[in-house]
């Protein structure tokens, strides 16, 4: 090959961001994933949106089957979001040959499994670092770098959104709708933020990064999950004279019978924890493995440029395998070891 060509589905919040980092670490890409990356396509719903980035309108169109079966394409990067279309579009990429890039955690949440199958038996990367904890990197750990471990907990802050409204709440005594309405200006929040503020997009990250810790299939639905919609400014102000934080956290561990249990609930953390102290859109993921003993992984978890940086390392991870043709090859993956196990404690 002597180069990669992209095609983009989405150019909403964090494809714009996608596309600003290939631009602008373009030379840099190339060096250290060994080929030139090219854009060749980038699918939108509306062509004559106001766009975040400046974009030659050739690339555009809105036919999003075109790309997925165009044989000059070799990864697609799925950032438009959606389950059911999109997971059919991703199942005839890889039965093209294609790699595929996804920040979509509803997606992986619900249809990881089947996907990652297609994926496997068509000898293709399926990466999807950005669909937990934002620029976080936590997938790839999970999967590569504590693999020697044998995890016993993941838990932490995992949702941007709802954590930059409790901090406001809490910092500037801002009205929940009104640090909501910032958040979803700041490109934190979900097309429907309801999944932010009942608990569902951090239940589903639960779920994708518990797959992956124990080794077993968790899903969306095996997650206890409330949200913060119940939190009131007199809660928060409580709190804080009791000596705590209010905090979205997300559990999962692995109970003494072997069993796993995972929840998502607003807590109330001890002002001297870590956790009281990770404030905005910041996430914050909590790793205890029998030999690492305690990770913390620390970042921006929601946003434009945080989430283009895990996605754009995935790019560059799928360029390298295919240039030196190891691609699909990690993938005897964890959600085919085991039968599923989870159940709610
Ligand atoms: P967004 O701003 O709403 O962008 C979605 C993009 O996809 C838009 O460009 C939209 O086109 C396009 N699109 C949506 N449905 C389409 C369809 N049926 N056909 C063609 N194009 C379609 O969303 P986002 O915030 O970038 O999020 C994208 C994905 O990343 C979601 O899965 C989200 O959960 C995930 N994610 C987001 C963040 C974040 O901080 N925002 C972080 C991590 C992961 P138009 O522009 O023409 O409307
Ligand atoms: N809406 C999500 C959040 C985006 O606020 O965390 C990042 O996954």
């Amino acid at each position: 090959k002597q180069q990669i060509n992209i095609g983009m589905l989405g150019l909403g919040t964090v494809g714009s961001g996608v596309f600003q980092v290939l631009k602008e670490n373009q030379e840099e890409l190339e060096k250290r994933s060994g080929l030139p990356i090219l854009i060749k396509s980038i699918v939108v719903r509306e062509l004559e949106k106001e766009r975040l980035v400046e974009v030659p309108s050739e690339l555009l169109s809105t036919d999003a089957a075109s790309v997925v079966n165009d044989p000059d394409i070799d990864i697609v990067v799925e950032v438009m979001g959606g389950i059911e279309g999109t997971k059919d579009l991703l199942l005839t990429a890889f039965r093209n040959g294609k790699s595929v890039v996804t920040a979509n955690k509803d997606l992986i949440a619900e249809h990881g499994d089947e996907l990652t199958l297609e994926a496997t038996r068509n000898g293709c990367d399926f990466l999807y670092e950005a669909s937990v904890g934002g620029g976080i990197p936590i997938i790839r750990p999970l999967r590569k770098d504590l693999a020697g471990n044998r995890i016993h907990e993941v838990m932490g802050i995992v949702n941007g959104t709802t954590n930059y409204i409790l901090t406001r709440m809490t910092q500037s005594g801002m009205a929940f709708e009104d640090a909501l309405k910032e958040a979803q200006d700041l490109g934190y929040a979900e097309a429907n933020p309801a999944s932010d503020v009942e608990g569902w997009d951090a239940g589903r990250k639960i779920a994708i990064v518990a797959s992956l810790a124990f080794n077993s299939r968790v899903n969306f639905p095996d997650v206890d999950t409330e949200g913060i919609t119940s939190i009131t400014a007199r809660d928060i102000e409580y709190a804080k004279e009791l000596g705590y934080a209010i905090k979205l956290i997300g559990c999962a561990k692995e109970t003494d019978t072997g069993k796993i249990s995972a929840q998502v609930f607003p807590a109330l953390v001890p002002l001297d924890h870590p956790l009281a102290s990770v404030n905005g859109a910041y996430n914050a993921i909590f790793v205890r493995g029998n030999a690492i003993g305690q990770a913390m992984f620390l970042g921006l978890g929601a946003g434009q440029m945080p989430t283009a940086s895990a996605v754009v390392g995935d790019i560059v991870e799928a360029v390298r395998n295919f240039h030196a043709g190891t691609r699909g090859k990690f993938l005897v993956d964890c959600y085919h070891k085991k039968e599923v196990q989870s159940s709610l404690e």
